[in-house]
This record gives C-alpha cells, sequence and structure tokens, in this order.
C-alpha cells in the first residue's frame, strides 16, 4: 500500500466512524500508561505518540502533566477527532499530520510509544525507514514502547493485513541498537467484544 492510498485508508475509517466504535478502541490506554510510568520519565519529557490516531492516551498523558507530547498520525481526521475532545487542551500538544516511514523529525524524543501502527508496515523496505525514523528522533538513553498484535493475534486490523511480532521479532526488526527491557503480552477486548493479543515491547536505545 503506498503513501497516498494509507492516508486514505485511515481518512475513511476516522471519518466513517466514531472513534469509541472502531475494534482498537480503549477508555484508558493500557498496558501503555503502565509501561511509561516504568520508564521512570519525568513530566518534561518530550514524548511522541506514533500513530496515535484518535487515541486516549495524549487525554491522560495530559492529566498527569506531562508537558511536552506530539501526536503524530498520517490521518489529519483522527487528529481532528482527538483535538475536538480535548477542546482547550489540545493547544498543549503538538500535532503532526505525516507518514512516519517518511516523516523528518525536527528534534528528539524522550520516549517513542507506538500501540498497532508498526504492525501494518509489511513491506521491509517500509519497516526499514520506520527504523530510521527512531533513529533520528530518538534521544541516546531514550525508551520505545512498541505494541502489536502477537503471533497468536488477529492476522488483519482495518481490514488490512499486518505483521505479528513476538518480542525478540520486533527486536530483531529494530536492530542492536535497540535493548529489550521489557516485554508483556495484553488482551485488548473490543467494543464488540473480542479479545486480541497483544505483546507490548519497551526497549531502550544504547
Ligand atoms: C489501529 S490504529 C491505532 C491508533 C492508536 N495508536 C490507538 O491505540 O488507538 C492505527 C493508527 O496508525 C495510523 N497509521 C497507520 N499507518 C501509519 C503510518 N505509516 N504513519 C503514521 N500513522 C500511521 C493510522 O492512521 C491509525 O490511526
Amino acid at each position: 500500500m503506498n503513501e497516498s492510498s494509507r492516508q486514505a485508508h485511515w481518512d475513511n475509517v476516522y471519518t466513517t466512524s466514531d472513534e469509541r466504535n472502531v475494534s482498537w478502541y480503549q477508555d484508558r490506554a493500557t498496558p501503555s500508561l503502565e509501561l511509561i510510568g516504568l520508564t521512570g520519565l519525568s513530566a518534561d519529557a518530550e514524548i511522541i505518540d506514533i500513530g496515535g490516531g484518535a487515541s486516549r492516551l495524549v487525554d491522560t498523558l495530559l492529566k498527569d502533566n506531562f508537558g511536552r507530547v506530539t501526536v503524530l498520525d498520517l490521518s489529519g481526521a483522527a487528529l481532528e477527532a482527538a483535538k475536538q475532545r480535548l477542546g482547550g487542551n489540545a493547544a498543549r500538544v503538538e500535532w503532526v499530520v505525516a507518514d512516519v516511514t517518511t516523516w523528518q523529525p525536527s528534534r528528539t524524543y524522550d520516549l517513542w510509544h507506538d500501540r498497532a501502527a508498526l504492525h501494518f508496515l509489511t513491506d521491509g523496505a517500509d519497516q526499514s525507514a520506520y527504523v530510521e525514523r527512531m533513529k533520528q528522533a530518538l534521544k541516546p538513553a531514550g525508551f520505545a514502547i512498541i505494541g502489536t498484535f502477537a503471533p497468536d493475534g488477529p492476522e488483519r486490523c482495518s481490514g488490512l493485513p499486518i505483521v505479528r511480532y513476538d518480542p525478540s521479532d520486533l527486536a530483531a526488526t529494530l536492530g542492536q541498537e535497540f535493548e529489550l527491557i521489557d516485554a508483556r503480552r495484553h488482551q485488548h477486548v473490543t467494543p464488540r467484544g473480542a479479545v486480541q493479543r497483544f505483546q507490548f515491547s519497551t526497549f531502550r536505545r544504547h
């Protein structure tokens, strides 16, 4: 899937569905928030949510007084939904409409968070481009928390094929610059009651 058809797909999803009805919807972003807590990062940490869409992770980060939060997504419609929900608090967030595989980061971050975006990159060149962006954007000793469908999770999401990872597959994809420091499984229950098996891995950059 090329960049413009990806964008058209996701803009269509977010303009035709309520954010609370999509299969990946969560009221509260677990286990992401717990894993962010385990990093020990302070409230002035620079955090970026890659493929953040309309996720409510940003709402809780703002409530917890994290003041330097960026949400990146290729769908402007997804980010609009999040901004509408946040109202005046939206101005406390940096919003970036970009495809992570071609994005040019203008600064660096202490934490890279991605729940269910990387796994849509089924092409090796796109996966390599993702890792290059991560290397450009993450500070030395920075953390990356990446959630994907696990090997026993679904084979598709939002009608698209995905790549399922276990933590060691993910570590091999990211390369030796990133050390795996935590790995756990998570069962997400969709708004329709289906169970989806995820893995969440935390890496630290050397
Ligand atoms: C399954 S949704 C997950 C959204 C959010 N992370 C959450 O947990 O609610 C996948 C998100 O990744 C975004 N996405 C997919 N491919 C992307 C890419 N190449 N660059 C940036 N965002 C992408 C989509 O627009 C969508 O918002």
